[in-house]
């Protein structure tokens, strides 16, 4: 492993002005995607869908640090046969890859997942590598309810995370660690807060008995938020108070970058939250986005697996990259949206 590497990867994929796409759902997860735009989940159109995304030339080179793939678009070649990857490449991004083999009912935890995935992963990442991957993808999955999440939970996954980690970076891979407490049930803010320092306290405190070197590492959090269901629902500016507030007392200044998930917030509040914690400034690691669908609905919507709206959907996907790089680099406002 050499760290210097390591290191200048994770400073690329969240150099300023730019963040990451997250375009690494699985078939399952797209098929939910294309369900909502009546879209038929076959390869090719999948193919065609990312296709787009990935000659979004203004976006990509201006606004997307990395795209996070799936295994099948790692693999896969654009019409003319050009690897994706080599897109991704061209337009200066980093391509990465999710390695997770996804969430499984945890013994000794009802209700609650581990995140399952580390059986060969050695062998994996030495594929990947040579498949064009600087980095990768690990999401452990967390929920507040009842008892819920339990000790066991946060600290079997924040253990897979670490055991992940380390794997990635003996092979030259960037690990993004990523615990998502979900924004599921009608808990306030306040649990959030608490619950989202326990996982992160836990988190790196296992990457630091694993030996993982922080440098070379993204963390890939949720934001303080209030449940989804939750009668009181929080202002901009508390919502990234809070979560600045956490992340100064959890993660050390040595992590070149943090960038959130969306986590099902609008494609506007996440774009406004981003922004209001840089604006508070003064912050030891880059703060920028890793978003899937706060990047992707309105393409989706756009394109609706129609050829004829692929410069729609190229729009619709330049358009809120750049929302979000200005909201990176905390000038985002909300005349903005409709300024451009
Ligand atoms: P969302 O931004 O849609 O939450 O997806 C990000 C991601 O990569 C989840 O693992």
């Amino acid at each position: 492993m050499n760290l210097d590497e390591l290191n200048a990867i994770a400073c690329k994929m969240v150099a300023p002005g730019k963040g990451i796409l997250a375009a690494d759902e699985s078939t399952g997860t797209i098929q939910k995607r294309f369900d909502k735009i009546g879209v038929e989940n076959t390869e090719d159109n999948r193919r065609d869908y990312r296709e787009l995304l990935f000659r979004t030339d203004n976006a990509m080179k201006n606004h997307i640090g990395g795209v996070i793939l799936f295994d099948e678009t790692i693999r896969q070649k654009a019409k003319d046969g050009t690897p994706l990857v080599q897109l991704i490449e061209a337009a200066g991004s980093v391509p990465g890859i999710k390695v997770d083999k996804g969430a499984v009912p945890l013994a000794g935890a009802p209700n609650e997942t581990i995140t399952e995935g580390l059986d060969g992963l050695r062998g994996r990442f030495v594929e990947y590598h040579k498949l064009g991957a600087r980095f990768a993808k690990w999401r452990g999955v967390y929920e507040i309810a009842d008892g819920k999440p339990s000790h066991n939970a946060v600290h079997a996954n924040a253990h897979a995370l670490a055991r992940y980690a380390a794997l990635a970076q003996e092979n030259g891979i960037v690990p993004i660690v990523e615990p998502e407490l979900l924004m599921d049930g009608d808990h306030d803010i306040d649990r959030c807060e608490m619950v989202t320092e326990w996982i992160l306290k836990e988190v790196f405190q296992e990457l630091y008995f694993a030996d993982v070197k922080l440098e070379g590492i993204i963390l890939k959090p949720n934001m303080v938020v209030p449940g989804m269901k939750c009668p009181r629902q929080n202002s901009v500016e508390e919502v990234a108070e809070r979560t600045i507030k956490v992340l100064k007392r959890c993660v050390p200044g040595a992590v070149p970058g943090i960038a959130f998930l969306s986590g099902g917030q609008s494609d506007e509040d996440a774009t406004a939250h981003l922004s209001a914690m840089n604006a508070i400034g003064g912050l030891p690691w880059a703060l920028t986005f890793s978003y899937g669908r706060a990047l992707q609905a309105a393409p989706q919507k756009a394109w609706s697996g129609k050829g004829e709206n692929v410069a729609a959907g190229q729009k619709a996907f330049a358009h809120r990259a750049l929302m979000n790089s200005q909201a990176s680099l905390g000038k985002w406002t909300k005349a903005n949206e409709s300024a451009a």
